[in-house]
């Protein structure tokens, strides 16, 4: 497996795999991989010739007050975790080579970036939306890689993707979870015992709406209710939002009838977790 920290060089490498014929696959990540970001990578590897595996940790997508000079950061773990999981090639580009100058240019995806995490993440997904942007037109790979994990961001970048016209194909990845069922994410070391011990509520308030859902519930009202009562109970959670939206436009939904998104966020101390499940046919 190869380390690559140019963006010229990246381009003569996948420029090549493609005059060879070779299908390539990105898989964008921040680094400080876990199991779901191999999982990611793993699929790259079943579906693709050549798997790149962006590190970058994005400052554009972070506010002032989140944790961008601190969050976790090892390439040397990372490389080796990428290379289990099949990577053939990690990009990790230095801050000053995907940002030269201030940033003028920006993607935004209306009425998607602002509701759910965007309403306490001001300009995050415009961050997200234009770094993903300028990977995709760096490594033009033919597919890439996304986990339902951060399933607002998975819509932004299909959306973006549909609106935008780039030619690729983006592909969906289950959420890995922990044998307690907390999502993994690379911020859930900043979690205390305490905080840890109590954060599989989130997942357990989940599996509570699907069972209400297949029992025949279709409001999204009663089901936000029941779940607030049992994420209520511990003494350490947070709620930052629970809602029902559509799984494309993500805007409310009341009433369920055929695929809803029903997404959370809450916060642990200063540590925002998210997850979420799809109600009715994915
Ligand atoms: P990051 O948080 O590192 O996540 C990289 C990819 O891994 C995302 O597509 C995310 O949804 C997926 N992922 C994370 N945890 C997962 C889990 N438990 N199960 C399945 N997939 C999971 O998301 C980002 O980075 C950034 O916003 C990025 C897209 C790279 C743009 O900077």
């Amino acid at each position: 497996m190869e380390l690559c920290q140019q963006i010229s060089v990246l381009r003569q490498k996948i420029t090549a795999a493609k005059s060879d014929g070779k299908q390539v696959g990105l898989v964008p990540t921040m680094g400080y991989l876990h199991a779901g970001h191999q999982s990611l990578i793993q699929q790259a590897r079943l579906d693709c010739d050549l798997v790149v595996v962006s590190i970058f940790v994005n400052p554009i997508q972070f506010g002032p007050n989140e944790d961008y000079a601190t969050y976790p950061r090892d390439l040397e773990r990372d490389s080796q975790m990428a290379y289990a999981a099949g990577a053939d090639l990690i990009f990790a580009p230095p801050v000053a080579d995907m940002y030269p100058k201030p940033n003028l240019a920006h993607v935004e995806v209306d009425l998607m970036g602002n509701c759910l995490c965007g309403r306490s993440r001001q300009g995050h997904f415009r961050g997200v939306a234009t770094v993903v942007s300028k990977l995709f037109n760096i490594a033009q790979p033919h597919k890439a890689y996304f986990g339902k994990k951060d399933a607002q961001q998975l819509a932004i970048i299909k959306r973006m993707v549909e609106d935008l016209n780039f030619p690729i194909h983006i592909v969906a990845i289950p959420i890995a979870r922990e044998q307690d069922g907390l999502a993994m994410s690379s911020r859930n070391i900043y979690l205390s015992p305490a905080q840890r011990a109590q954060a599989p509520v989130l997942h357990q308030a989940l599996v509570k709406a699907q069972e209400m859902f297949t029992l025949g519930e279709r409001s999204s009202i009663q089901i936000i209710a029941a779940m607030k009562q049992m994420i209520g109970y511990q003494s350490l959670a947070d709620i930052d939002y629970i809602e029902i939206v559509d799984t494309e436009t993500l805007q409310p939904v009341e009433i369920l009838d055929n695929s809803s998104l029903l997404a959370l966020a809450v916060r642990f101390g200063k540590t925002r977790l998210i997850d979420n499940i799809t109600l009715g046919e994915d």
